[in-house]
């Protein structure tokens, strides 16, 4: 069967998989997409939370962790993935269309919530490349401008056409009737491009060094205090590890979601 055929087929859902209907597509450039399915009734998750997504496979459904990009409050559930010239899923995946069918797992789950961090006053959210899919989730969701006074999303990637969202969010979100207010005054996006000219291009431990993470508009130490901060991390594992050894020698301690800590971390992909 072909990818295509097999992006088309009809699904039967199961015990622990729903099956929705894609709604839109969109291709960032040749790596990298984002799509919408449909969102069951009795779909509950946590802005920041993950799920099982896939496809049908040779004997059982292929299956693969996504996070939810979309905020809890909305109605179609919308994911960022990246294109693997020969995963098992992406390579099927990439090829989806409106009117398609997709599995969904009926249980999401994850660490990058707001309940899993202490309160603080300012917030980053740290991510390369798909990291930054929860915290598309994160910044559409009111809640967040409730719990923190200043938010920092930075977005690490290689290429300007990897920075997915980066009109939203350079307008701060401008036209999201519900979180337009607060995210132009409490709302910073700070993007990073690694390997073309870009106005900032140093990875994340070099905006940390340099101080360009603190930069105004962002108010308060020019360093991570966990007296204030909290942050979250997303992408990359050798950038999750080498960050989190960073805030641990600072004092911070992780959070989970039976004990909340200053800072919590999930790998978006080994690599
Ligand atoms: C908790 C969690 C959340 C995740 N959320 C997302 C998400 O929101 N979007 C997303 O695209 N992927 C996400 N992933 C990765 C995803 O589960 C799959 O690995 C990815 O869709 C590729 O699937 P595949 O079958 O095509 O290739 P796989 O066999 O799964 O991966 C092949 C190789 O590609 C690389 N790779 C896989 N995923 C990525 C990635 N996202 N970025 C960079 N390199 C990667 C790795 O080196 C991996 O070994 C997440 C993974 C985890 C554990
Ligand atoms: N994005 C692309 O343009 C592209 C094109 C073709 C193929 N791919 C493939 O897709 C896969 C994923 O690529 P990706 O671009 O999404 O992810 P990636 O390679 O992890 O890069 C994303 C961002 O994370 C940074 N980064 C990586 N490791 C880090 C660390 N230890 N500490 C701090 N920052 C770190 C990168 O900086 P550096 O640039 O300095 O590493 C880059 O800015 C790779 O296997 C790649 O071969 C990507």
């Amino acid at each position: 069967m072909s990818d295509r055929a097999a992006a088309a087929r009809i699904l039967a859902p199961s015990d622990a998989l729903t099956v929705e209907t894609v709604r839109s597509v969109l291709h960032w450039n040749a790596h990298l997409f984002s799509f919408t399915i449909t969102r069951p009734p009795s779909f509950r998750f946590r802005s920041g939370e993950f799920v099982m997504i896939g496809m049908p496979g040779e004997r059982r459904p292929l299956l693969r962790a996504y996070s939810i990009a979309s905020p809890a409050w909305a109605e179609e559930l919308e994911f960022l993935s990246i294109k693997v010239p020969d995963g098992p899923l992406t390579s099927q995946l990439q090829r989806v269309r409106p009117g398609d069918q997709l599995f969904l797992g009926r249980k999401p789950t994850g660490t990058l919530v707001a309940d899993a961090l202490l309160p603080g006053r300012r917030l980053f959210l740290l991510s390369t490349g798909t990291g930054l899919a929860p915290f598309m989730s994160l910044v559409r969701d009111p809640d967040i401008y409730e719990r923190f006074n200043q938010i920092v999303l930075v977005h690490s990637v290689r290429q300007v056409s990897d920075l997915a969202y980066r009109a939203d969010l350079e307008s701060h979100l401008a036209g999201d009737p519900l979180v337009q207010d607060q995210a132009l005054l409490q709302l910073s996006y700070l993007p990073t491009v690694t390997r073309e000219p870009f106005r900032t291009g140093g990875r994340i431990d070099t905006l940390i060094a340099d101080g360009t993470m603190f930069r105004s508009p962002l108010t308060g130490p020019k360093h991570f205090d966990p007296a204030t901060d909290r942050v979250m991390l997303c992408g990359s594992m050798t950038m999750i590890r080498a960050l989190a050894a960073q805030l641990e020698a600072a004092g911070f301690a992780e959070g989970s979601n039976a004990e909340p800590g200053h800072y919590v971390i999930e790998r978006a992909f080994v690599g």
